[in-house]
């Protein structure tokens, strides 16, 4: 099993063992943060258990060369015969988006035959009573079940689908939700207690979504506005000016209201961005539910995705053509 290191709160040091918050993100190195985790032979029993330091950042700073540089590595490791799992360190603030991104471009074949665990912490390694290293020892419980396979979240004792995981609390050791879809499981004194089945891989995604990405010099530039009382077009028009500044921006996320409506100002300056060929996509900024197509509206909606996760899904749209959604 191999264990991938990208910082976050996990991976935190406070000045003082009294201080949850106040706190550096991304400190202690991965080889350490296992080494912190006392039953983890016992988990194992027996497995070799590997540790590669991929990224160590704040995850409010995730980069698309790290999303890229992670994704490589899961793929690399998964396709050796004789890793059955990969288990990835991950601040808790963008894991929603590193865990639908994750899903979304590895190869079904991988992701269909062996599990990929992210893990995290609400409170740094430096900490009274660490919520880190009992999340690590859950992600290995996790990673080692039989059949286990897609890519998943494990905090506070919950199991969440990387595809429906949303951070929903700021500061609860439990901080996440699957929303309406529901939690995948729960595990408890190491076993797994599965409520649904295991994630797949999104239909219709290309196989090679890795290698298109890694050859684009840039990758599209997706803004994600919001639709609020008193809205006006001024983000869309400053979006569009760029694009005539010679800097495209070639979609924008419209965290709508309820189900899906635009502020009529907004509105009449997303149809401005889409006739300068910009691609418009309505998500909505509840937190549960989905935009339900009404036919009303000339803007795509965005198949139940949070505004966040619908920009990494119109990005890789841009990149690797209409298959990718
Ligand atoms: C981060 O997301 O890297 C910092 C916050 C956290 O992990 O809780």
């Amino acid at each position: 099993m191999l264990v991938l290191g990208t910082g976050g709160t996990i991976a935190g040091l406070a000045p003082s063992a009294a201080g949850n918050l106040g706190y550096t993100a991304a400190q202690l190195g991965i080889a350490a943060l296992l080494d912190a985790v006392p039953g983890l032979p016992a988990v194992l029993s027996g497995d070799v258990l590997l540790s590669e330091q991929v990224a160590q950042v704040d995850s409010k700073d995730m980069s698309f060369a790290i999303w890229l540089a992670l994704a490589q590595r899961v793929r690399h490791h998964l396709s050796q015969p004789d890793v059955r799992a990969v288990v990835i360190t991950h601040g808790t603030d963008t894991l929603e988006e590193t865990g639908y991104f994750l899903q979304a471009v590895l190869p079904a074949a991988l992701i269909h035959a062996k599990p990929v665990v992210l893990t995290c912490a609400m409170r740094p390694a430096s900490a009274q009573t660490p919520d880190g290293p009992q999340n690590l020892l859950d992600a290995v419980a996790v990673a080692r079940t039989d059949g286990a396979c897609g890519v998943m979240a494990v905090c506070a004792g919950v199991v969440h689908a990387g595809l429906d995981v949303q951070k929903n609390h700021t500061y609860r050791l439990d901080a996440f939700s699957s929303g309406d879809a529901g939690v995948l499981g729960h595990v408890e004194e190491g076993q797994l207690r599965l409520a649904r089945n295991w994630p797949l891989a999104i239909a219709g995604y290309a196989h090679n979504a890795i290698d298109v990405i890694s050859s684009e010099t840039t990758w599209p530039q997706v803004e994600i506005v919001m639709s609020h009382a008193g809205c006006s077009g001024a983000m869309v028009d400053a979006l569009l000016c760029q694009c005539r500044a010679g800097l495209p921006v070639r979609g924008i996320v419209v965290a709508a209201t309820g189900n899906g409506t635009i502020h009529q100002d907004l509105e009449a300056a997303l149809r401005r961005a889409v006739q300068a060929g910009v691609k418009v996509v309505r998500s909505t900024r509840c937190t549960n539910g989905r935009v339900l197509p009404t036919g009303a509206s000339e803007f795509a909606h965005s198949n139940g995705l949070s505004p966040v996760k619908a920009r990494i899904a119109l990005m890789l749209e841009l990149m690797l053509g209409p298959q990718a959604r």
